[in-house]
């Protein structure tokens, strides 16, 4: 891949600055090293302690790590707490007029909104759960717009101990129902319709269609935001108006009182094999990571102004938007839009207008501004900004420096932070006042995580030599385990072959002579596009389910702005299409694909052959199909092949 080899050439080192270091949360090597030292030589004590300071406990722990059935550990399983407690109630002493959110809306208005209001409305639309009966253990499916209420639908959850779990907005009816039906989920919370770029979409139909011929037995109600006035199909009984529930309700409702380790939310990611896996977290040990994370990574201060690009449907809204900043009682932006609408300028325009001090986005984002106008930042005063993140996939130095440069002026920071939906917070980054950073790699790891490179067995690799990156120690924002399949969690994460005591985080790196990590990419089925996990097997499924398709293969090929682009080997049930018939029968199996799964799903690239190419045994050699998909010459030895021919038929696009 072209951006991991300019990646592996990469060599330059920006310490931290001195005025950046003398006011940071962590400041020096010393610092960050003394932290380390602690977590080595008493790693409950230093956990304990993180969590006592941050975490304000209805009952306090007494224990702080439960190994005793691991994998399945337990953190502070003994105290009692309230997440949306230590998010809202907490500040409003001191904090109650301090603007909680900035709902940085489609159209280019926006909207503040207070501690305050903030804690009203989670009360009240807690109060309209309850009204529905739903309560502590019950799952709520949340299919929302990026708005303010989206959060609120979080929180209120959270606050009654429902487990949410949240399906991203451009997902589709099939993908909803999937996970309904996986968490037999009661309620769902969408809206009428979204508004990004200009464009709405349809949430409401979308809901109807996922709920259509009794396939989910488990809802008893909808509730409808109205995020606009378009009217939309209502079932008298299912259906329910989001302000019709919350009229009459009081905004005062008493936090219920959980556990630690009872679960605060399940999201479904994707995996090697089968369907998206429900990664289900704890409460405690997940508030305890997103508050360090932000403390640590983000240096974060009472007077910054956070923006976190993500949408709640991906873990980087949950951790970076629904949780971490209001845990710390920050002000932040909730943006509705895309980062090209109504231009390319929508970023720094947010920033100036807001004085944002702290900005975290993705590479695919940063790539695709640059192409539509790398002079841009350079029109906007963001002379507020003084931290930059980026997540979700390897940054290439090149879209780096332009963020180091030109949207940091050269005085941000930038934190790489390599993390996982599974993982809950960041695991490996820079503390920004004490690690020196180099373009490309998310450096060291936190405090307190245990981070190894290891080969097949599960022993360390040398230095410098690529292997599986793992984690050695249990941590506290570690997923409890996969929704329903507690062998899935052991075999996908603690693999025997590895010893079974080490997490399994599937990507491979490697570390240069400083031990700073370099992330290489998957070592399994999952596909890195834009920033959003796909794996392989859910678009073959999904090509597979066409009547047109008898087989069908994806793989991933490098792309300049979404890091990795779909490309989708298929066989068809009749004849192999040429000419126009190719072009149309592609183009009806990418809509097919956008209609299954969701748009972010679609191949770029589709290619028909009478066969795919498989060894006497049958195996496909997805190898060879990597290569073809780049656009490279085929290397490797092809005589174990059985159908050697149909490599040149596979070459072709259509
Ligand atoms: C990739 C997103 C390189 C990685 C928070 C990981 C990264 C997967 C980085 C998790 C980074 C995430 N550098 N690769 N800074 N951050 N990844 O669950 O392959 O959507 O395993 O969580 O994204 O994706 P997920």
């Amino acid at each position: 891949m072209a951006a991991i080899e300019s990646v592996l050439k990469e060599n330059r080192v920006f310490e931290p600055s001195e005025a950046f270091q003398s006011t940071a949360n962590v400041s020096g090597m010393a610092a960050y090293n003394a932290l380390c030292e602690k977590a080595n030589q008493d790693y409950e004590g230093f956990w304990g302690d993180l969590a006592q300071e941050m975490i304000t406990w209805k009952k306090p722990f007494t224990q702080v790590l439960d190994e005793s059935n691991a994998p399945f550990y337990k953190w502070f399983a003994d105290g009692d707490l309230n997440i949306s407690y230590n998010c809202l109630d907490r500040h409003l002493a001191d904090k109650a007029n301090k603007t909680a959110i900035i709902y940085e809306k489609d159209d280019g208005s926006s909207e503040n909104i207070t501690y305050q209001q903030l804690y009203e409305r989670v009360c009240q639309f807690a109060n309209g759960l309850k009204s529905l009966g739903v309560g502590k253990g019950d799952r709520v499916i949340i299919y929302m717009p990026m708005v303010p209420d989206a959060v609120v639908a979080m929180q209120a959850c959270a606050r009654i101990g429902a487990i949410h779990s949240v399906v991203f907005g451009g997902f589709s009816a099939g993908a909803v129902k999937d996970r309904v039906q996986d968490a037999a989920a009661k309620i769902i919370i969408t809206a009428n319709e979204s508004v990004r770029g200009g464009k709405s979409a349809p949430l409401k139909v979308t809901v109807d269609e996922a709920l259509k011929d009794g396939d989910c037995p488990s809802i008893e109600k909808v509730i409808v935001f109205a995020r606009t006035d378009k009217e939309v199909a209502f079932d008298a009984a299912r259906d329910i108006w989001w302000h019709d529930l919350i009229a009459n309700q009081a905004s005062e409702c008493e936090p219920e009182w959980m556990n630690a380790e009872d679960t605060l939310f399940v999201l479904y990611t994707s995996g090697s094999t089968g369907k998206p896996k429900g990664v289900q977290h704890s409460i405690a040990g997940y508030l305890l990571g997103a508050m360090l994370s932000l403390k640590w990574v983000f240096d974060h201060k009472p007077d910054d102004v956070f923006w976190c690009t993500a949408d709640v449907g991906w873990i980087t809204g949950h951790t970076y938007i629904a949780y971490g900043p209001l845990a710390w009682g920050a002000t932040q932006i909730v943006f509705e839009g895309v980062p090209t609408y109504p231009n390319a300028g929508r970023f720094w325009e947010g920033v100036e207008k807001h004085k944002v001090t702290t900005f975290y986005t993705a590479p695919t984002a940063i790539r695709s501004l640059i192409k539509l106008g790398a002079d841009l930042p350079n029109q906007y005063d963001l002379s507020s900004l003084r931290l930059l993140g980026s997540v979700g996939e390897p940054i290439n130095p090149e879209a780096w420096m332009w963020y180091y440069e030109t949207v940091g002026r050269s005085e941000c920071p930038i934190v790489d932070t390599w993390w996982q939906t599974e993982t809950g917070s960041n695991m490996i980054a820079p503390l920004p006042g004490a690690v020196a950073i180099k373009p490309g790699s998310c450096t060291l790891p936190l405090p307190g995580i245990m981070v190894d490179i290891v080969d097949e067995s599960g022993a360390s690799v040398d230095q410098s030599n690529g292997g599986f990156l793992v984690i050695k120690r249990p941590f506290p924002s570690l997923l409890r385990t996969v929704w329903g399949d507690d062998e899935r969690f052991k075999s996908t994460y603690f693999p025997e072959e590895l010893g079974g005591n080490l997490y399994l985080a599937g990507d491979s790196a490697h570390r240069d002579e400083n031990g700073y990590v370099w992330i290489m990419g998957r070592i399994d089925d999952v596909l890195n596009v834009s920033g959003h996990r796909l794996g392989t097997m859910e678009i073959e499924s999904a090509l597979v389910a066409n009547p047109l398709v008898a087989e069908a293969a994806v793989v991933g090929k490098p792309h300049d702005v979404k890091g990795e682009a779909v490309v989708a080997f298929v066989i068809l049930k009749g004849d192999r299409p040429e000419g126009e018939d190719a072009k149309r029968i592609a183009q009806e199996l990418k809509s097919w694909v956008a209609h299954e799964i969701g748009k972010i799903a679609q191949p770029d690239d589709i290619r028909f052959g009478d066969n795919l190419p498989k060894t006497r045994s049958g195996k496909i050699m997805r190898r060879l199909l990597r290569t073809l998909a780049k656009g490279e010459e085929i290397t490797a030895d092809t005589s174990t092949l059985e159908n050697p021919q149909v490599l040149e038929q596979l070459k072709q696009s259509v």
